[in-house]
């Protein structure tokens, strides 16, 4: 296993100090915040949670095996493994900036409304085919995320891909030059959070100091015609890097075909500075199309072997409820799975995929979308349009997206519940030999309890 952290590198990134009888052999292999997934070999670092507080945990932590415990409360248990500091937060960020000045591989940042852990994820399959890749896990995108995910990576990688969010002004820089990427992806701007970012030009003033991180000669990537360009172009220019517009007509430096489009993905043909050839991304739809556009770009932008790099795209698949489709009810219904998260831009995404695949009658069952603040009724509304153009019959839950069903033709009305779980037996009962469902919705939402109902073999009785 690579060590990852000796005890004077902890030190030295720290300022910590250590109980003088610790002795010199200190060896962490992995970086943890929570005892539950702790490995033997972690450093442990005990953060202070909204909810909870990684320090009433230290006792687990050097039972579990773990290297170093980081503290900044009293502590009465004697160990020499524990390394006391002012702030442990502060400690895992400097852990992060240590960790990424020895690092001397490509890293990339990537940012945006939606899609950021898409394009890292297939931007990880790619690299992971042309060298050891080090890349956020799951969608470690936030001030302890980000941090995390760079205390973790190994000197000796040759690439890095990082996630940065936002939901609040102010965000993104400080976690971008915390990243300091040589190449920075914007995947898009819409108006998720909208609700505390007030509106979508400030969502896309905020994406767009991500190119402030950048070094001369770095380069920054972007959809062509993403909302605020000019913001992009500007802050890209000012830090004295290339920008990369990538889109489907001649004007842009990275362009792409998309040759066939199927119910398990699309088949790509793409022009790169670097490159130009054929690609497989297999997750169905445009967005998805799109988004390999941009990993296979940032591929390119970070030297990468991109022959390799499009064989590695091909290995992608959809996580969880990110828009996977299957076959449930003995294989006589398509179930288009995106049930994990929901914002305007990724329903109408979704929506665009239904109407793409489908064959038969088309389902759609919409859960509210939150974070939308006062501006929930006006985006809930907006989706009117393709609900019509992609949808035969609509089942809606929840109090926003009851402003929506309101507003559907009678023919389309499937029916309206407050929450999914008075939903699923309506859905399970609709359904027919040959339609395709697709279920979409916030997290909180909790639309996983229709695609449950969907899977389930039998019909059964207050599923939750
Ligand atoms: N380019 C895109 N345009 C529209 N929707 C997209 C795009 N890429 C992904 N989506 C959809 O948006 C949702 C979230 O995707 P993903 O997890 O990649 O985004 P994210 O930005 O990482 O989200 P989070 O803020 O939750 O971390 C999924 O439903 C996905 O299908
Ligand atoms: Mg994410």
């Amino acid at each position: 296993m690579t060590l990852l952290w000796s005890r004077a590198d902890l030190l030295a990134a720290t300022s910590g100090h250590f109980p003088s009888t610790t002795p010199s052999d200190i060896a962490g292999t992995g970086v943890s915040i929570d005892t539950r997934t702790l490995r033997p070999g972690d450093v442990f670092i005990a953060l202070q949670g909204e909810r909870s507080n990684g320090h009433a945990h230290v006792r687990a932590a050097l039972d579990a095996g773990a290297a170093a415990v980081i503290v900044h409360e009293r502590c009465d248990i004697a160990d020499p493994r524990i390394l006391s500091v002012a702030d442990t937060l502060v400690a895992l960020q400097d852990m992060a900036r240590f960790a990424r000045a020895r690092f001397a591989g490509r890293m990339v940042a990537v940012t945006g409304s939606v899609g950021k852990t898409s394009v890292k994820d297939m931007l990880r399959h790619a690299l992971e085919a042309c060298g050891p890749t080090h890349y956020a896990v799951a969608s470690y995108n936030n001030h302890w995320g980000v941090p995390l995910t760079l205390a973790r990576l190994p000197a000796g990688a040759a690439y890095c891909v990082c996630e940065i969010g936002m939901n609040h002004a102010g965000e993104i820089l400080p976690l971008a030059r915390m990243v300091r990427p040589d190449v920075a992806v914007v995947s898009t701007v819409a108006s998720s959070h909208l609700g505390l970012m007030g509106s979508v030009d400030a969502i896309a003033r905020e994406k767009a100091e991500i190119m402030r991180a950048l070094p001369p000669g770095g380069t920054g990537i972007i959809p062509a015609g993403i909302t605020g360009e000019d913001y992009f172009v500007l802050n890209a220019a000012g830090s004295g890097a290339r920008l990369w517009r990538a889109g489907y007509d001649a004007t842009c430096t990275v362009t792409v075909e998309v040759t066939r489009h199927d119910a398990q993905g699309s088949d790509l043909d793409i022009r790169l500075p670097g490159w130009h050839g054929q690609a497989r991304i297999n997750a169905p739809g445009r967005h998805m199309a799109a988004n390999a556009m941009l990993a296979l770009a940032a591929a390119d932008a970070c030297g990468a072997d991109m022959t390799r790099a499009a064989d590695g795209l091909a290995t992608f698949r959809p996580g969880t409820g990110r828009g996977a489709i299957t076959h449930v009810m003995h294989d006589s219904v398509a179930l288009l799975d995106e049930s994990y998260n929901a914002s305007p831009a990724s329903v109408r995404a979704a929506l665009d995929l239904l109407g793409l695949v489908a064959a038969g009658r088309r389902v759609v069952v919409l859960g509210d979308m939150l974070e939308l603040g006062t501006f929930a009724g006006h985006e809930h509304a907006s989706l009117l349009p393709a609900v019509r153009e992609n949808a035969d019959t609509v089942f809606c839950c929840g109090p926003n997206m009851k402003i929506l069903f309101d507003t559907l033709p009678s023919s389309l009305q499937g029916g309206w519940t407050p929450d999914s779980e008075l939903m699923a037996p309506i859905v399970r009962a609709s359904v027919r030999a040959g339609d395709t469902v697709m279920v979409k919705g916030s997290h909180g939402s909790r639309m996983d309890r229709i695609v449950a109902a969907l899977r389930a073999d039998t019909v059964q009785a207050g599923l939750a």
